[in-house]
């Protein structure tokens, strides 16, 4: 197992490329299970979770030629069903297979993903919805069988916004019989990209990064060439990289227009930001202002920032109360930032953060893929030295983070464990 080792207290300065979106590309790949023939997905990031989505892929019998961060997909020879649970358990949004696979076999046969370290994360708006396009759903031996003669169109309204649930129930309604709406559904930039790709496809989806997306089913979908949207999330803990470090960055290739909820909440805590098209530029402040955070759906603030924002508040000056309100576990990274002299009380979904002059590096370990970020904003802040163990979280969506870190100036290796 391999292990970071960050030398903090440099200030970063320089240019770095965002890398393509990890949430966009999931659905994106599974996506091609809809159009039997060659795809090519472009702008793909070299990461632990697209191996994963591959695998997947390859087990249903697609076959698939990666070359750079070019990857061809082909599944007309797709020929299985079923995702089993050694795949769904190393990756949950395997389960975004249900909707394609029915529509295009009429049955499917998925694992249920089980628990996660950052909440329960069901799947029930999943499986409400496809019952709603006339799926039959029954769960035997911890799998979801469905089957669907020919899946209808529906009005189906969420719950609770779900990205995930969004996706399954938008690539399921492509092919439908009729109309689909749905309402409440969730607004995340990773949903337009996939419309986009479905549209180039064949499909009719209007209203997709709203809140109402309506879907007119077509016959058939044909294979596409689509590129992947940049990370937003890589993005914005590289904002926050320049912001704890006091640093002068110029990230590429990055949607600002992506992150503006993160951007303003950055700029509040005195950084300077600015951009010119694709290409933005972060100062650091001389001194992190408190600002306090709450997670939302999009475009509200990404639950998925929460983690490397509080790296950032606990050498703020003053106190910032950051809640979170789309996972109810996703406070993990706390327990770790204490072990760098952070001030955190935890109550509740909220954490009360306590700026603190300095943090002292440490041997700290990662508990999720967020949490990993924001240890390693921690360890670039710190003084002295921090180790950071279990990486491997960190791989599944970061792609080259201490060769992009390094670039910037930063101190950071990764080592063999043991
Ligand atoms: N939920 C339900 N029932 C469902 C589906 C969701 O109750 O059927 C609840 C969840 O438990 C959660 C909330 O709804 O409390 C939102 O979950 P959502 O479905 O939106 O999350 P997701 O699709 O499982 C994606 C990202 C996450 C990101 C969330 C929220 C992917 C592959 N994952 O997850 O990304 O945090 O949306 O924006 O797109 C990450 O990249 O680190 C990550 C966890």
């Amino acid at each position: 197992m391999d292990k970071l080792i960050i030398k903090g207290g440099k200030r970063l300065a320089g240019d770095v490329m965002v890398s393509g979106s990890k949430n966009a590309s999931l659905p994106i790949f599974i996506a091609t299970i809809l159009a039997p023939g060659a795809h090519e997905i472009r702008n793909v990031p070299f990461l632990r979770d697209i191996n994963t989505t591959i695998k997947v892929l390859e087990s249903l019998g697609a076959t698939i030629e990666g070359n750079g961060n070019v990857v061809k997909i082909d599944t007309s020879g797709l020929n299985r069903h079923e995702a089993t649970y050694d795949l769904v358990k190393t990756m949950r949004a395997s389960v975004l297979v249900l909707g394609p696979l029915l529509a295009r076999f009429g049955k499917a046969r998925v694992s249920l993903p089980g628990g996660c370290a950052i909440g329960a994360r069901p799947i029930n708006l999943h499986l409400k919805g496809l019952e709603a396009l006339g799926a039959e759903i029954t769960l035997e031996h911890g799998y979801v069988e469905a089957r669907a003669r020919k899946l209808k169109g529906a009005r189906i309204n969420f719950d609770v916004s779900t990205v995930g649930g969004t996706e399954q129930l938008m690539m399921a309604a492509a092919t439908a019989k009729g109309e689909t709406i749905l309402e409440n559904a969730a607004r995340e930039p990773e949903i337009a990209d996939l419309a986009e790709m479905l549209t180039s496809m064949g499909a009719r989806i209007d209203g997709a990064g709203t809140d109402t997306i309506r879907i007119n089913g077509v016959g058939e979908l044909q294979p596409v060439v689509h590129s992947v949207m940049p990370d937003r999330i890589e993005a914005g803990t590289f904002m926050t990289a320049a912001a704890i470090t006091g640093g002068d960055i110029r990230i590429h290739g990055m949607r600002p227009d992506h992150l503006d909820a993160f951007i303003f909440k950055l700029q509040d805590a005195g950084a300077e930001i600015t951009h010119k098209d694709n290409i933005v530029r972060v100062k650091g402040p001389r001194k992190i202002r408190s600002v306090n955070i709450k997670t939302r759906p999009y475009p509200g603030f990404p639950t998925d920032m929460q983690a490397q924002m509080m790296a950032l508040m606990t050498v703020a000056d003053g106190t910032s109360m950051i809640s979170e309100n789309i996972f109810e576990n996703r406070f993990m990274h706390v327990s770790e930032l204490l072990r760098f002299g952070a001030d955190i009380f935890i109550e509740g979904n909220s954490a009360m953060v306590k700026g603190v002059r300095k943090l002292s590096g440490a041997p700290v370990m990662a508990t999720d893929l967020r949490a990993s970020a924001s240890l390693i904003l921690a360890g670039l802040a710190a003084d002295n030295t921090t180790e950071i163990s279990r990486i491997y979280h960190l791989d599944r969506g970061y792609e080259a983070i201490e060769k992009k870190l390094s670039g910037l100036g930063a101190d950071i290796q990764r080592v063999k464990e043991g």
